[in-house]
């Protein structure tokens, strides 16, 4: 089979923002506790943050981290989190039902962001609380000093303001599970007036609204309308939450729907940008909104192991999905149409990071073990710079159970002046057949392959787990200016030239 590509200097979609390449951390499961935070573990550092799990985000290169929901999020007292550790309440947290201690809370989810150098992307609980509580909380994180809150924060240690600048304006409140739930008529005007109190704390500030929290939820596109004709002007983005599963594995073409799952990604964000773009014609805005991709990844490994966790447990198994190949194909296919669509989505967080849905898994009394979807994950996150270029890719393509005319190539590739290197990634979907792939960079002045992978070879159902660590891209020999490159069947490639 064959596939080619044209790449010109000068077809830009967009420049990158780089927290797309956003990640997540919910008071879940295990994410913080025996994962991000786990004092008297071997490897945890002064703070009892795990430094093995540090090192393996910093190897992501995760710019940006939500925090600290989720579901959670929509019962939270962020009050609780703060203050000397002996006094913080045990609660019962309701989103999950387990137990939360309160060990782990906002001093220390800022303290250990700085550590893995990565920004918050901070929320306030608009599900059982509200308005007064939303702006106290800016108050006491950005405000300077001299005022109760503000002061607050710099007796229980953070002197300067943590400064945070992105804020989610609750979670998924359209959703019948989130405690708190709204009509889009109440969280619309709920966001608006929350928006506009937070604003007056700080004027810096970037919004979030909660978007759909998912495409198939019935009032998909009416709550959209409806939250941005009201609060079109007090926020900046609008939030997507999009998860994919396998679920018929005895048919097998159901492979071939999973890894086209990316077409859905593609016509979610479509669809949303032109409501955003109505909204705006409506109103004769000059202003744009942008996409925020909160929560996006593969989930359903987990989902029948979850039903029969007791409740009420510190720091549960749950949402431990063990992600095999074919995730990580599916994995490095939405990425690569996230930046496809760069011009408008400028914040995307992978559903999660440690343990909860995640690339990296701690063994409670071990080390670290990195998931397949690491790195695809990784390999974008560092090598996806500077900008995202047209690409006029061409292939045969294929229809599945949900999807018509599947491009056999999936590729995008980026451009970093500062490095003067392109990139492009580059995936076959063919179960047996190795595509020949003919890439045109002549416009280009790159003339040589700095570094080339293949992710391929392996049984799609194959894992990680039990540190076998089997599953990982390995070096191609490429020299050269290498414009012509085998794709192996069913395989990720990252092609860097300089
Ligand atoms: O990421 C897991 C959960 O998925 C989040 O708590 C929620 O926002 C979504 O439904």
């Amino acid at each position: 089979m064959k596939g080619s590509t044209k790449i010109q200097p000068q077809d830009v979609i967009a420049p990158i923002d780089r927290r797309i390449y956003g990640s997540f951390i919910e008071q879940l499961g295990r994410a913080v506790y025996t994962g991000v935070y786990q004092p008297g573990h071997p490897a945890a550092d002064e703070d009892g943050f795990r430094t093995d799990v540090i090192n393996a985000v910093k190897e992501l290169n995760v710019p940006l981290i939500r925090y600290p929901g989720g579901n959670f999020l929509s019962q939270y007292r962020w009050e609780d989190g703060i203050g000397p550790k002996d006094q913080r309440p045990t609660r019962l947290d309701l989103a999950w039902r387990e137990i939360e201690t309160n060990q782990f809370g906002l001093h220390e989810f800022m303290k250990w962001a700085d550590k893995v150098n990565a920004v918050p992307n901070m929320a306030v609980n608009l599900g059982t609380r509200g308005i007064q509580e939303a702006a106290d909380l800016v108050e006491y994180c950005n405000f300077p000093k001299g005022t109760y809150l503000s002061d607050l924060r710099r007796q229980n240690g953070a002197e300067q303001p943590f400064a945070i600048k992105t804020w989610c304006l609750g979670n998924e409140m359209d959703g019948p599970w989130e405690i708190g739930a709204k009509t889009a008529s109440e969280y619309a005007h709920l966001a608006n007036e929350t928006a506009k109190a937070m604003r007056r704390v700080d004027d810096s500030l970037e919004l979030v609204a909660c978007g759909s929290s998912s495409m198939d939820n019935p009032t998909f596109g009416e709550w959209e309308e409806t939250v941005l004709d009201e609060c079109y002007d007090n926020v900046d983005y609008l939030s997507l939450h999009r998860y994919y599963g396998y679920y018929n594995d005895d048919d097998p073409t159901e492979l071939d729907n999973f890894l086209g799952k990316n077409l859905d990604l593609d016509a979610f964000i479509k669809g949303v940008v032109a409501m955003c773009d109505a909204v705006k014609a409506r109103k004769r805005s000059t202003k744009t909104i942008n996409l925020s991709f909160d929560e996006w990844n593969v989930w359903y490994h987990s989902n029948d192991a979850d039903t029969k966790v007791e409740p009420w447990q510190v720091g549960p198994h749950l949402l431990e999905d063990v992600y095999n190949f074919e995730d990580a194909l599916l994995v490095g296919s939405l990425l690569m149409t996230l930046l496809r669509n760069a011009d408008r989505v400028k914040i995307a967080c992978l559903a999660q990071l440690v343990n909860v849905i995640a690339p990296i898994m701690t063994d409670t009394d071990g080390g670290v073990w990195k998931q397949s979807i690491f790195f695809p994950f990784m390999q974008v996150a560092n090598y996806g710079q500077g900008k995202v270029l047209v690409d006029h890719s061409q292939s045969a393509t294929y229809n599945s159970r949900e999807f018509k005319d599947i491009p056999y190539l999936d590729t995008v590739t980026t451009y970093d002046e500062a490095s003067q290197t392109l990139t492009v990634f580059a995936e076959n979907k063919h179960q047996t057949d190795t595509l020949d792939f003919d890439l045109d960079l002549t416009d280009f002045t790159v003339d040589h392959v700095i570094d080339a992978t293949q992710f391929y070879g392996y049984d799609v159902k194959a894992d990680n787990r039990d540190g076998k660590m089997q599953l990982q891209p390995l070096a191609v020999n490429a020299s050269g200016h290498q414009a012509a490159v085998t794709l192996q069947p069913l395989s990720w490639n990252v092609l860097r030239f300089a």
